[in-house]
């Protein structure tokens, strides 16, 4: 077929070749015990699993491993201690390219973990314990998840760029009594007040929290209050003694992830120990094709869950190095990815289209005056790549040499389930590809019934697989409600989809109420919650639209209160309140006051009619002799944002 683009020439040596994925991804769905057993020998146990897969979709319930016990610290640290002790683990990038970098090898990672480990511990930290961190992309982060594994705590990663409201929630939601930070972190040419975010985190009125310890790293050195019995700096808790890793059954909590979804609060996405384990350690080897020695780098923050699989746990469940990278894409220019690749001689480099995008805009001269001759592959997650942009990125980039690997997956997928493997598949642009082993793929229509051959429809997966979520914490129903209910007895995910005559499949974005903004995923039932919360606002309906670097931009419809004036002073108070309350990601790219949203008789929202007019397509709108006010639609067109 003319649209592929084929994959390198040398499909042996250790590499999985097309022939070894099909008998491997047969044997995945054929024998799924036998196969996954086998993978799970990637790791050490200190009980070894004799069962592999133990699930249901109804009821749900699944479990992994379920005999098995292990600590994933060990797994990523000390187990590497006789062979790779002076390999390296990590190499730090900080924010600034004036300010030094540093590498930590495998036995220097390990001393850095257990003084961690020790911190929390006299912190109080003990098995079970919730833990949450808020933290800067620096080294310590991942040394903070690592110590919280080793000693069978629960972290809980918030992203450093989420509002001390935010922050708050999730610290309620999960009850967490501890809090990891740092005194600000760095991003291009800002501050993140970190800590001052989480006093004020810790001091909003509305939710009930009792947090214990929040431990501190220095990492600026900025100016920040500390106080007295509860907030304790790293170095003067952290000391080196032994601290003996806690063996924790494959089925106990490893981490909780909170995510958007497509109604009320964000949920918290509960993965356990060994499944997630196997399932990070055998796609990172799997997809990236990771060759011992080589340096890997994922350019996403551990507040995501590509830096909890693919900066954190799969590199070193590997053996591998990974790169930490503090800054962005634009500081202190636009080839600041590829300096980095140039001088840490990366081999394999993963990130996001919304990036991709927003360099291939500027000038070529910013890649090619740095060396990519290190380069072998390169990879994409987060969201739709288009075309184009797949294109640069192979040529510019990549000099046409290196396969791109196009990763499809979600938080509760816990790591990659359709992609392409460098040697095995030649790749399409734009499309994800092929399952990953085990993966079984479903499309089916409205109803449910099931799609075959080419053709379009909901993406839906009918068997479990190791990485995936358990349930949302502390909310079984909601993780039922979320995956289980639209079409009972297969997960759903949310994304629409489409096969192609050669069995490649291709992702079409959300069919539900989320959004993927600059890769982040956004529930539109969110930001309309945050702005209901402002006294001046009625009612609020958001919608996503089409967005040349982002995306997917963030489209608000506004009613005000009886009295009200709408103008650009409100406008710009209504985008401050929802950075505040959530975040700067969610920031409305557009605000449209309206004097009513349409509304069916029965009250309900056409959101496909938002949708079109915020995509500036309103040629098709449809049938809308349903509304309650038809005359609403040709106000709405006419005051539209977008134009
Ligand atoms: O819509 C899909 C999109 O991102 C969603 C999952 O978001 P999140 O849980 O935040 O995880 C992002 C990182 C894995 C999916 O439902 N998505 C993710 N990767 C791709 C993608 N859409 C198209 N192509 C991808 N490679």
């Amino acid at each position: 077929m003319s649209d592929f683009v084929r994959k390198p020439a040398d499909s042996t040596g250790t590499h999985c070749t097309p022939e070894q994925y099909e008998d491997m991804y047969r044997r995945s769905v054929e024998e799924p015990d036998a196969f996954w057993l086998e993978q799970a020998e990637r790791l050490d146990w200190y009980e070894k699993p004799n069962k592999a897969g133990e699930w249901s979709y109804d009821p749900v319930d699944i479990k992994w491993f379920a005999d098995g016990s292990l600590n994933l610290c060990y797994n990523c640290v000390d187990r590497h201690l006789p062979e790779h002790a002076d390999t390296t683990a990590l190499i730090f990038e900080p924010d600034d390219p004036a300010t030094p970098s540093y590498s930590l090898t495998y036995a220097q990672l390990h001393t850095e973990v257990l003084r961690m480990a020790n911190a929390l511990k006299k912190l109080g930290v003990k098995k079970g314990d919730r833990v949450t961190l808020y933290m800067p992309m620096v080294v310590e982060g991942l040394t903070a998840m690592l110590a919280c594994a080793r000693l069978g705590a629960i972290h809980s990663v918030v992203f450093g760029g989420f509002s001390p409201e935010a922050l708050a929630g999730r610290i309620e939601a999960c009850e967490s009594r501890f809090v990891i930070t740092a005194d600000e972190g760095l991003r291009g040419t800002k501050t993140i007040p970190l800590k001052a975010n989480v006093d004020a985190a810790l001091e909003e009125p509305d939710h009930t929290l009792d947090v214990q310890g929040v431990l501190v790293i220095r990492h600026t050195g900025g100016a920040i209050t500390m106080h007295e019995g509860r907030d304790h700096w790293f170095d003067d808790l952290a000391s080196e003694e032994d601290c003996p890793c806690e063996p924790m059954n494959a089925e106990d909590p490893l981490f909780i992830l909170y995510t958007s979804g497509s109604t009320g609060k964000p949920k918290g996405v509960l993965h356990t120990t060994g499944g997630y384990a196997v399932w990070a350690a055998s796609t990172f080897h799997y997809t990236f094709d990771y060759q011992p020695g080589e340096v890997f780098w994922c350019s996403a923050d551990i507040g995501w869950v590509t830096g909890h699989s693919y900066v954190t746990y799969g590199p070193l469940l590997n053996a591998g190095t990974s790169v930490v990278f503090e800054g962005v894409p634009n500081y202190p220019d636009f080839g600041r990815f590829w300096e980095v690749i140039a001088k840490h001689k990366v081999n394999i480099f993963y990130t996001a289209p919304t990036a991709i995008r927003a360099l291939m805009r500027e000038h070529d001269e910013w890649v090619l005056k740095h060396d990519r001759s290190s380069l072998r592959l390169l990879g994409s997650v987060g969201e739709p790549i288009n075309p184009e942009a797949w294109r640069w990125y192979h040529e510019v980039v990549g000099e046409g040499r290196c396969p791109i690997v196009d990763t499809w997956w979600q938080t509760e997928t816990g790591g990659h389930m359709i992609t392409t493997l460098p040697h095995a598949h030649d790749m399409k642009p734009g499309s994800a590809g092929k399952p990953f082993f085990g993966v079984r793929l479903l499309l089916v229509d409205a109803e449910g019934q099931p799609l075959e051959g080419a053709t379009s429809g909901n993406l839906c997966i009918t068997h479990s697989w190791p990485g995936q979520a358990r349930t949302v914490y502390g909310d079984h129903d909601r993780f039922i409600e979320a995956y289980f209910s639209t079409f009972p007895g297969k997960y759903f995910t949310g994304d629409g989809c489409r096969r192609d005559e050669d069995d490649y499949y291709w992702i079409t974005g959300r069919v539900d109420d989320v959004i993927n903004v600059s890769g982040h995923r956004m529930g539109t039932a969110e930001v309309e919650s945050a702005l209901v919360l402002h006294p001046k606002v009625a009612e609020a309906a958001v919608v996503g639209y089409p967005h040349d670097v982002k995306g997917q931009g963030i489209y608000c419809y506004v009613t005000l209160m009886e009295g009200e004036e709408d103008n650009d002073e409100l406008a710009a108070e209504l985008r401050q309140w929802v950075r505040k309350e959530i975040g700067p990601i969610a920031t409305p790219d557009h605000l449209h006051f309206t004097d009513g949203l349409p509304k069916t008789r029965s009250g309900k929202i056409m959101r496909r009619i938002l949708r079109k007019i915020a995509e500036n397509d309103f040629g098709s709108l449809g049938d809308t002799s349903t509304l309650a006010d038809p005359s609403l639609v040709e106000r709405l067109i006419e005051g539209r944002q977008n134009r």
